[in-house]
Protein backbone atom coordinates (compact mmCIF):
# COMPACT_ATOMS: atom_id res chain seq x y z
CA UNK A 1 0.00 0.00 0.00
CA UNK A 2 0.96 3.40 -1.13
CA UNK A 3 2.43 5.45 2.01
CA UNK A 4 0.63 8.70 3.24
CA UNK A 5 3.05 11.65 4.65
CA UNK A 6 1.32 14.73 6.23
CA UNK A 7 4.18 17.85 5.75
CA UNK A 8 3.98 20.74 7.07
CA UNK A 9 4.01 23.27 4.02
CA UNK A 10 5.08 27.09 4.22
CA UNK A 11 4.89 27.34 0.42
CA UNK A 12 8.68 28.46 0.47
CA UNK A 13 11.13 27.09 -1.91
CA UNK A 14 12.68 24.11 0.45
CA UNK A 15 9.13 22.20 1.22
CA UNK A 16 8.09 22.82 -1.72
CA UNK A 17 11.13 20.83 -3.55
CA UNK A 18 10.22 18.56 -0.57
CA UNK A 19 6.51 17.45 -1.81
CA UNK A 20 8.26 16.30 -4.98
CA UNK A 21 11.52 14.66 -2.91
CA UNK A 22 8.46 12.72 -0.66
CA UNK A 23 6.75 11.65 -4.01
CA UNK A 24 9.63 10.21 -5.33
CA UNK A 25 11.49 8.91 -2.82
CA UNK A 26 9.15 6.87 -0.89
CA UNK A 27 6.44 6.72 -3.18
CA UNK A 28 3.73 8.23 -0.90
CA UNK A 29 1.19 10.33 -1.19
CA UNK A 30 2.23 14.13 0.60
CA UNK A 31 -1.09 16.01 2.16
CA UNK A 32 -0.05 19.66 3.07
CA UNK A 33 -0.59 21.89 5.77
CA UNK A 34 -0.51 25.28 6.22
CA UNK A 35 -1.28 27.30 9.68
CA UNK A 36 -1.96 30.95 9.19
CA UNK A 37 -0.03 32.20 12.71
CA UNK A 38 -0.37 35.62 11.49
CA UNK A 39 2.47 35.34 8.96
CA UNK A 40 0.70 37.81 6.97
CA UNK A 41 1.08 35.20 3.55
CA UNK A 42 -1.44 34.97 0.76
CA UNK A 43 -2.71 31.24 2.27
CA UNK A 44 -4.90 30.91 -0.93
CA UNK A 45 -1.90 30.85 -3.20
CA UNK A 46 0.00 28.42 -0.96
CA UNK A 47 -2.97 25.86 -0.69
CA UNK A 48 -2.72 25.82 -5.34
CA UNK A 49 0.60 25.96 -5.42
CA UNK A 50 0.27 22.97 -3.30
CA UNK A 51 -2.25 21.65 -5.13
CA UNK A 52 -0.24 22.42 -8.54
CA UNK A 53 2.44 20.22 -6.88
CA UNK A 54 0.41 17.16 -6.86
CA UNK A 55 -0.18 16.82 -3.42
CA UNK A 56 -3.03 14.57 -2.35
CA UNK A 57 -5.10 17.20 0.03
CA UNK A 58 -4.28 20.30 1.30
CA UNK A 59 -5.29 21.83 5.15
CA UNK A 60 -5.43 25.47 5.28
CA UNK A 61 -5.85 26.14 9.10
CA UNK A 62 -6.20 29.71 10.65
CA UNK A 63 -5.12 29.33 14.10
CA UNK A 64 -4.54 32.79 14.82
CA UNK A 65 -6.63 32.50 18.16
CA UNK A 66 -5.52 29.33 19.16
CA UNK A 67 -1.97 30.81 18.97
CA UNK A 68 -2.71 33.83 21.14
CA UNK A 69 -4.81 32.77 23.36
CA UNK A 70 -2.85 29.16 24.06
CA UNK A 71 1.12 30.08 23.23
CA UNK A 72 1.23 33.64 23.17
CA UNK A 73 -1.38 34.58 26.10
CA UNK A 74 1.27 31.97 28.53
CA UNK A 75 4.37 34.08 27.31
CA UNK A 76 2.86 37.03 28.04
CA UNK A 77 2.19 36.01 31.80
CA UNK A 78 5.40 34.43 31.95
CA UNK A 79 7.19 37.82 30.77
CA UNK A 80 9.20 35.43 28.31
CA UNK A 81 12.43 36.42 27.10
CA UNK A 82 15.10 33.98 26.44
CA UNK A 83 18.55 34.90 27.51
CA UNK A 84 16.62 38.05 28.32
CA UNK A 85 16.17 39.58 25.20
CA UNK A 86 13.99 37.24 22.49
CA UNK A 87 10.47 36.85 22.96
CA UNK A 88 10.58 33.31 21.68
CA UNK A 89 8.23 34.31 18.81
CA UNK A 90 9.23 31.45 16.29
CA UNK A 91 9.87 28.99 19.17
CA UNK A 92 5.74 29.52 20.43
CA UNK A 93 4.75 28.30 16.87
CA UNK A 94 6.53 25.17 16.96
CA UNK A 95 4.31 23.22 19.29
CA UNK A 96 1.39 24.56 17.62
CA UNK A 97 2.46 23.36 13.95
CA UNK A 98 3.25 19.91 15.76
CA UNK A 99 0.12 19.46 17.14
CA UNK A 100 -2.19 20.25 14.05
CA UNK A 101 0.85 17.61 11.85
CA UNK A 102 -0.29 15.30 14.83
CA UNK A 103 -4.53 16.16 14.14
CA UNK A 104 -4.49 15.83 10.24
CA UNK A 105 -1.91 13.09 10.24
CA UNK A 106 -4.45 10.62 12.88
CA UNK A 107 -7.68 11.96 10.53
CA UNK A 108 -5.73 11.05 7.05
CA UNK A 109 -4.68 7.66 8.38
CA UNK A 110 -1.27 8.62 7.89
CA UNK A 111 2.35 6.71 8.95
CA UNK A 112 4.27 9.32 9.04
CA UNK A 113 5.17 13.37 9.22
CA UNK A 114 7.32 15.29 7.81
CA UNK A 115 8.75 19.19 8.26
CA UNK A 116 11.46 21.25 6.43
CA UNK A 117 13.53 22.34 9.29
CA UNK A 118 17.49 21.72 8.94
CA UNK A 119 19.86 19.96 11.91
CA UNK A 120 21.34 22.98 13.02
CA UNK A 121 18.64 24.32 14.00
CA UNK A 122 16.06 24.76 17.19
CA UNK A 123 12.72 23.98 15.44
CA UNK A 124 13.54 20.51 14.10
CA UNK A 125 13.86 19.99 18.22
CA UNK A 126 10.88 21.63 18.94
CA UNK A 127 8.57 19.70 16.24
CA UNK A 128 9.72 16.60 16.60
CA UNK A 129 10.01 16.07 20.45
CA UNK A 130 6.12 17.91 20.50
CA UNK A 131 4.81 15.16 17.76
CA UNK A 132 6.35 12.47 19.79
CA UNK A 133 4.91 13.69 22.79
CA UNK A 134 1.49 13.55 20.82
CA UNK A 135 1.99 10.58 18.73
CA UNK A 136 5.25 8.10 19.70
CA UNK A 137 3.73 5.43 16.94
CA UNK A 138 4.51 8.01 14.12
CA UNK A 139 7.02 8.75 12.19
CA UNK A 140 8.88 11.74 11.33
CA UNK A 141 10.73 12.70 8.24
CA UNK A 142 13.71 15.40 7.98
CA UNK A 143 14.78 15.44 4.67
CA UNK A 144 16.59 18.92 4.49
CA UNK A 145 18.55 17.24 7.51
CA UNK A 146 20.11 14.72 5.37
CA UNK A 147 19.67 16.06 1.86
CA UNK A 148 22.76 18.18 1.74
CA UNK A 149 21.38 20.36 -1.05
CA UNK A 150 23.14 23.77 -1.34
CA UNK A 151 20.85 26.03 -2.71
CA UNK A 152 21.80 25.86 -6.52
CA UNK A 153 21.18 22.17 -6.20
CA UNK A 154 17.56 22.79 -4.92
CA UNK A 155 17.01 25.67 -7.86
CA UNK A 156 18.55 22.24 -10.38
CA UNK A 157 16.04 20.20 -8.93
CA UNK A 158 13.03 23.09 -8.87
CA UNK A 159 13.69 23.98 -12.37
CA UNK A 160 13.44 20.09 -13.30
CA UNK A 161 10.30 19.31 -11.48
CA UNK A 162 8.62 22.44 -12.62
CA UNK A 163 8.45 23.86 -9.12
CA UNK A 164 7.71 27.86 -9.46
CA UNK A 165 11.07 29.65 -7.70
CA UNK A 166 9.96 32.40 -5.91
CA UNK A 167 11.17 35.65 -7.45
CA UNK A 168 12.61 36.88 -4.47
CA UNK A 169 15.60 34.42 -4.75
CA UNK A 170 18.67 36.36 -4.54
CA UNK A 171 17.09 37.63 -1.33
CA UNK A 172 19.91 36.92 1.05
CA UNK A 173 17.31 36.51 4.31
CA UNK A 174 15.81 33.03 5.67
CA UNK A 175 12.82 34.63 7.30
CA UNK A 176 10.19 33.46 10.16
CA UNK A 177 7.39 35.00 11.36
CA UNK A 178 4.01 35.26 13.24
CA UNK A 179 1.61 37.27 15.37
CA UNK A 180 4.75 37.81 18.36
CA UNK A 181 7.61 38.45 15.76
CA UNK A 182 9.82 38.49 13.23
CA UNK A 183 13.00 36.10 12.72
CA UNK A 184 15.79 37.25 10.09
CA UNK A 185 18.45 35.06 9.74
CA UNK A 186 21.78 34.31 7.22
CA UNK A 187 23.81 36.47 4.29
CA UNK A 188 25.13 39.43 6.05
CA UNK A 189 23.70 38.98 9.59
CA UNK A 190 25.70 36.27 10.09
CA UNK A 191 28.57 38.39 10.91
CA UNK A 192 28.04 39.83 14.40
CA UNK A 193 30.18 42.65 14.35
CA UNK A 194 28.26 44.24 11.21
CA UNK A 195 24.99 46.21 11.66
CA UNK A 196 21.91 44.65 10.51
CA UNK A 197 21.67 46.62 6.80
CA UNK A 198 17.75 48.35 6.36
CA UNK A 199 16.68 46.04 4.09
CA UNK A 200 16.58 43.19 6.64
CA UNK A 201 13.78 44.87 8.72
CA UNK A 202 9.89 45.33 7.35
CA UNK A 203 8.10 45.94 10.29
CA UNK A 204 9.82 48.17 12.03
CA UNK A 205 11.61 51.70 11.07
CA UNK A 206 14.87 52.95 12.01
CA UNK A 207 14.57 55.08 15.59
CA UNK A 208 15.58 58.03 13.67
CA UNK A 209 13.67 57.73 11.12
CA UNK A 210 10.43 57.81 13.65
CA UNK A 211 8.17 60.44 14.24
CA UNK A 212 9.53 63.15 16.09
CA UNK A 213 6.33 63.22 17.95
CA UNK A 214 5.83 60.88 20.69
CA UNK A 215 2.60 58.76 20.85
CA UNK A 216 1.03 57.60 24.54
CA UNK A 217 -1.13 54.73 24.47
CA UNK A 218 -2.68 52.75 27.41
CA UNK A 219 -2.98 49.12 27.42
CA UNK A 220 -5.54 47.60 29.89
CA UNK A 221 -4.69 44.02 31.71
CA UNK A 222 -7.00 41.51 33.30
CA UNK A 223 -5.71 38.28 34.28
CA UNK A 224 -2.36 39.44 33.39
CA UNK A 225 -3.25 39.80 29.94
CA UNK A 226 -3.86 42.37 27.75
CA UNK A 227 -7.98 43.16 26.76
CA UNK A 228 -8.08 46.78 25.74
CA UNK A 229 -6.29 49.44 23.79
CA UNK A 230 -6.63 52.81 24.77
CA UNK A 231 -9.67 52.20 26.33
CA UNK A 232 -11.10 49.94 23.64
CA UNK A 233 -11.61 46.60 24.35
CA UNK A 234 -10.15 44.32 20.96
CA UNK A 235 -9.76 40.70 20.37
CA UNK A 236 -6.76 39.11 21.23
CA UNK A 237 -5.49 39.00 17.97
CA UNK A 238 -6.50 42.39 16.36
CA UNK A 239 -5.18 44.03 19.77
CA UNK A 240 -1.61 42.21 18.58
CA UNK A 241 -1.53 43.23 15.10
CA UNK A 242 -2.58 46.48 16.13
CA UNK A 243 0.30 46.93 18.68
CA UNK A 244 2.92 45.70 15.38
CA UNK A 245 1.79 48.56 14.06
CA UNK A 246 1.51 51.25 16.13
CA UNK A 247 4.85 50.22 17.76
CA UNK A 248 6.81 49.73 14.87
CA UNK A 249 6.00 53.05 13.25
CA UNK A 250 8.12 54.16 16.20
CA UNK A 251 10.71 51.61 15.53
CA UNK A 252 10.04 49.51 18.72
CA UNK A 253 11.17 46.07 18.90
CA UNK A 254 14.25 45.74 17.03
CA UNK A 255 16.57 42.48 18.73
CA UNK A 256 20.04 42.14 17.89
CA UNK A 257 21.92 39.53 20.06
CA UNK A 258 24.07 36.51 20.70
CA UNK A 259 21.96 33.86 21.19
CA UNK A 260 22.13 29.94 22.32
CA UNK A 261 21.10 27.34 20.38
CA UNK A 262 20.48 24.15 21.80
CA UNK A 263 22.59 22.42 19.59
CA UNK A 264 25.60 24.16 21.06
CA UNK A 265 26.03 26.99 18.66
CA UNK A 266 25.91 30.75 19.35
CA UNK A 267 24.22 32.47 16.39
CA UNK A 268 24.00 36.27 16.24
CA UNK A 269 20.27 36.64 15.62
CA UNK A 270 17.87 39.52 14.72
CA UNK A 271 14.46 39.53 14.97
CA UNK A 272 11.25 42.63 15.01
CA UNK A 273 9.24 41.96 17.73
CA UNK A 274 7.38 45.53 18.46
CA UNK A 275 4.00 44.17 20.05
CA UNK A 276 5.57 41.49 21.72
CA UNK A 277 8.64 43.86 23.20
CA UNK A 278 5.79 46.75 24.28
CA UNK A 279 3.34 44.64 26.18
CA UNK A 280 6.33 42.07 28.00
CA UNK A 281 7.58 45.89 29.27
CA UNK A 282 3.99 47.09 30.40
CA UNK A 283 2.73 43.48 31.73
CA UNK A 284 6.32 43.69 33.83
CA UNK A 285 5.74 46.55 35.12
CA UNK A 286 2.14 45.89 36.67
CA UNK A 287 3.45 43.14 38.06
CA UNK A 288 5.77 45.18 40.27
CA UNK A 289 2.97 47.06 41.11
CA UNK A 290 0.41 44.51 42.26
CA UNK A 291 2.84 41.30 43.70
CA UNK A 292 5.04 41.88 46.56
CA UNK A 293 8.83 42.01 46.52
CA UNK A 294 8.89 38.60 47.20
CA UNK A 295 6.70 37.72 44.70
CA UNK A 296 8.53 40.10 41.94
CA UNK A 297 11.93 38.50 42.48
CA UNK A 298 10.92 34.77 42.95
CA UNK A 299 8.79 35.15 39.51
CA UNK A 300 11.80 36.46 37.26
CA UNK A 301 13.65 33.07 37.97
CA UNK A 302 10.45 30.71 36.87
CA UNK A 303 9.84 33.30 33.91
CA UNK A 304 13.68 33.09 32.92
CA UNK A 305 12.94 29.25 33.58
CA UNK A 306 10.18 29.04 31.31
CA UNK A 307 10.91 30.76 28.15
CA UNK A 308 14.32 28.42 28.28
CA UNK A 309 11.80 25.40 28.39
CA UNK A 310 9.85 26.66 25.79
CA UNK A 311 12.69 27.92 23.48
CA UNK A 312 14.19 24.67 24.07
CA UNK A 313 11.78 22.63 22.64
CA UNK A 314 9.82 21.47 26.21
CA UNK A 315 6.82 23.09 25.77
CA UNK A 316 5.23 19.46 26.42
CA UNK A 317 7.77 18.78 29.70
CA UNK A 318 5.37 18.27 33.15
CA UNK A 319 7.93 21.06 34.65
CA UNK A 320 6.62 23.51 32.23
CA UNK A 321 2.48 22.65 33.29
CA UNK A 322 3.80 22.59 37.12
CA UNK A 323 5.33 26.86 36.49
CA UNK A 324 2.27 27.42 34.25
CA UNK A 325 -0.18 26.76 37.56
CA UNK A 326 2.28 29.37 39.94
CA UNK A 327 2.21 32.13 37.20
CA UNK A 328 -1.40 31.44 36.46
CA UNK A 329 -1.66 31.88 40.22
CA UNK A 330 0.67 35.28 40.50
CA UNK A 331 -1.66 36.93 37.35
CA UNK A 332 -4.84 36.46 39.40
CA UNK A 333 -3.97 40.44 40.37
CA UNK A 334 -2.35 41.53 37.32
CA UNK A 335 -5.02 43.87 36.58
CA UNK A 336 -4.98 47.38 35.58
CA UNK A 337 -3.86 50.66 33.41
CA UNK A 338 -0.35 50.85 31.84
CA UNK A 339 0.36 54.22 30.09
CA UNK A 340 3.41 53.78 27.56
CA UNK A 341 5.12 56.43 25.66
CA UNK A 342 5.97 55.22 21.75
CA UNK A 343 9.30 57.89 20.79
CA UNK A 344 12.20 57.18 18.95
CA UNK A 345 12.86 53.31 19.46
CA UNK A 346 11.32 52.95 22.86
CA UNK A 347 8.23 51.89 24.03
CA UNK A 348 8.51 53.48 27.71
CA UNK A 349 6.00 53.24 30.55
CA UNK A 350 5.65 56.37 32.09
CA UNK A 351 2.29 55.87 33.95
CA UNK A 352 0.19 53.07 35.90
CA UNK A 353 -2.88 51.99 37.67
CA UNK A 354 -4.86 48.94 39.41
CA UNK A 355 -7.41 47.79 41.20
CA UNK A 356 -4.90 45.67 42.93
CA UNK A 357 -1.93 48.14 43.38
CA UNK A 358 -0.16 47.73 46.63
CA UNK A 359 1.14 51.04 46.37
CA UNK A 360 0.75 53.08 49.19
CA UNK A 361 1.19 56.84 48.76
CA UNK A 362 0.78 57.82 52.06
CA UNK A 363 3.82 55.36 52.86
CA UNK A 364 6.31 56.38 50.06
CA UNK A 365 5.23 60.17 49.99
CA UNK A 366 8.64 61.71 51.33
CA UNK A 367 5.83 65.09 52.94
CA UNK A 368 5.86 65.30 56.19
CA UNK A 369 2.75 63.58 55.84
CA UNK A 370 3.30 60.25 56.28
CA UNK A 371 2.12 56.91 58.09
CA UNK A 372 5.51 55.36 57.74
CA UNK A 373 7.18 55.21 61.17
CA UNK A 374 10.73 56.55 60.09
CA UNK A 375 11.59 55.43 63.88
CA UNK A 376 11.07 52.41 63.46
CA UNK A 377 14.04 51.94 60.71
CA UNK A 378 17.25 52.59 62.47
CA UNK A 379 15.81 49.14 64.32
CA UNK A 380 15.14 47.93 61.10
CA UNK A 381 18.73 48.36 59.74
CA UNK A 382 20.39 47.52 63.15
CA UNK A 383 19.11 43.68 62.49
CA UNK A 384 19.04 43.20 58.67
CA UNK A 385 22.67 44.08 58.59
CA UNK A 386 24.27 42.78 61.67
CA UNK A 387 25.25 39.58 59.22
CA UNK A 388 27.06 42.00 57.50
CA UNK A 389 28.79 44.09 60.30
CA UNK A 390 29.80 40.91 62.27
CA UNK A 391 31.37 39.14 59.47
CA UNK A 392 33.10 42.75 58.55
CA UNK A 393 34.64 43.08 61.71
CA UNK A 394 35.84 39.67 62.23
CA UNK A 395 37.52 39.81 59.02
CA UNK A 396 39.25 42.97 60.27
CA UNK A 397 40.82 41.30 63.25
CA UNK A 398 41.92 38.54 61.21
CA UNK A 399 43.59 40.50 58.71
CA UNK A 400 45.47 42.43 61.68
CA UNK A 401 46.94 39.32 63.06
N1 LIG B 1 16.57 31.56 16.59
C1 LIG B 1 15.16 31.65 16.63
C2 LIG B 1 14.57 30.47 17.36
O1 LIG B 1 15.20 29.48 17.48
C3 LIG B 1 14.55 31.84 15.25
C4 LIG B 1 14.52 30.67 14.38
C5 LIG B 1 13.96 31.02 13.06
N2 LIG B 1 13.56 29.84 12.35
C6 LIG B 1 13.51 29.75 11.05
N3 LIG B 1 13.11 28.61 10.59
N4 LIG B 1 13.86 30.71 10.25
O2 LIG B 1 13.47 30.50 17.86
Amino acid sequence: MKGKIVLAYSGGLDTSVLIKWLQQKYNADVVTLTLDVGQKEDLKAIEKKAINLGVLKHYSIDAKEEFVKNYIFPAIKANALYEGKYPISTSLSRPLIALKMVEVAEKEGADAVAHGCTGKGNDQVRIEISVKALNPNLKIIAPVREWNMTRDAEIEFAKEHGIPIPVDKDRPYSIDQNLWGRSIECGILEYPDKEPPEDAFEWTVPPEKAPNEPEYISIEFERGVPRALNGEEMNPVDLIETLNVMAGKHGVGRIDHIEDRLVGIKSREVYECPAATLIIEAHRDLEKMVLTRHEVLFKQHIDAYWAYLVYAGLWMEPLKEDLDAFIDKTQEKVAGEVKVKLYKGNAQVVGRSSPYSLYDLHLATYNIDTTFNQMASAGFIEIWGLPTKVSKALRKIEQAK
